[in-house]
């Protein structure tokens, strides 16, 4: 039987932000030389868009560079430039996207457990407890601030650290913060969760919390897009969408999204866009999808053009690596249902 660990506190609300100096202050007890460590993305450096009078002058400040998703080998650098301070940190903070959330619960991880990071990308294998967290999302739908994966790209493969010890200990959901996101950047990774839950809805792993989740998120989901936007409502659309999809799985849209993401490089939410688009067969909701970026007048790029055969061939396999989800969606006999040829034409369509 699983136990499902949860975030242990969050505010919620506009200026919520103004908060985490507080939390800070009082983790760092009064000592001069208690600091703490702040990711953020570097997309927000120099340009002021938020208050950072939390921070103190012996705060670690680092933009962390999220052009690509993060490797196992950024993390180790970060942890070793945190280690330098020859202390821990009270607490490490991230501000930012899925990637930089990810970053910060990495660090949290490898400050009190030894060796390189690439050693714990899997289920279950941080043995020491962290530094205390705090996640603050800047835009939503990754799910990232709920769950207990921190997505790297290691050598070999591109897994998370799933752990209950990669779980933020506090998460500030302000929606104040999402107004700095472009369109385009918004509607992409906002569909990351909303491909979620209908990947966990239409899954066989699941159970009456993760189906209530997801099936609220979803309808929240429809509501905010096709109706009048509502950031609040989509960060806790998200976090919704992210508890959900935790304790669940994610189906046949992101097993191909890996495949084109490793070959062509594509960000999570725009190569989730990519495929789902072509996935009516399977998923009712796509006609919803569709109306969406009509109305937020997104044309979704052919990605595949001047892709090689042999390319192909890699993102097919690396499609059909994801055990997990594919036998989720499709039953224990995925390998018959789901097969290669099945894979490369989908992707040709993309
Ligand atoms: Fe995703």
């Amino acid at each position: 039987m699983k136990n499902s660990k949860m975030v242990l506190y969050y505010y919620l609300g506009r200026g919520s932000l103004s908060q985490l100096k507080g939390l800070l202050d009082g983790k760092r007890g009064g000592k001069s030389d208690a600091f703490a460590v702040v990711v953020i993305d570097h997309y927000f450096d120099g340009k002021n868009l938020f208050s950072t009078d939390f921070l103190e002058h012996q705060d670690l400040v680092i933009y962390a560079d999220t052009t690509e998703e993060p490797k196992t080998s950024y993390i180790d650098e970060l942890t070793d430039l945190v280690k330098e301070r020859g202390q821990l940190p009270v607490a490490v903070v991230g501000i930012g996207g899925g990637s930089t959330l990810d970053i910060a619960k990495a660090i949290s991880v490898m400050l009190t457990n030894p060796g390189k990071s690439v050693k714990y990308q899997g289920w279950d294998l941080v043995k020491n407890p962290p530094v205390y967290k705090i996640g603050v999302p800047t835009i939503a739908g990754t799910g990232a601030e709920f769950t207990r994966t921190a997505v790297l790209t290691g050598p070999e493969k591109k897994l998370g650290i799933n752990s209950d010890h990669s779980v933020f200990d506090q998460v500030i959901l302000d929606a104040d913060l999402l107004k700095t996101v472009p369109t385009d950047q918004f509607i992409y990774t906002a569909m990351d969760c909303f491909v979620h839950n209908e990947e966990s809805l239409l899954g066989r792993i699941n159970d009456a919390m993760t189906i209530a989740l997801a099936e609220k998120s979803l309808d929240m989901m429809k509501e905010i897009f096709l109706g009048e936007m509502d950031h609040e409502k989509l960060l806790v659309a998200s976090s919704l969408g992210g508890q959900a999809v935790a304790n669940s799985s994610v189906g046949i849209c992101h097993p191909l999204s890996y495949g084109l993401s490793i070959v062509l490089g594509l960000h999570h939410g725009f190569s989730i866009c990519v495929a789902f688009n072509q996935l009516e067969e399977y998923y009712p909701n796509v006609k919803v999808f569709k109306e969406i970026l009509k109305k937020y007048n997104i044309v979704l790029p052919r990605v595949m053009e001047g892709v090689t055969e042999e390319q192909l061939d890699i993102m097919a396999e690396a499609t059909l690596k994801n055990e997990k989800p594919l036998s989720n969606a499709f039953g224990d006999d995925w390998k018959n249902i789901f097969t290669k040829e099945k894979v490369k034409d989908l992707l040709r369509k993309m």
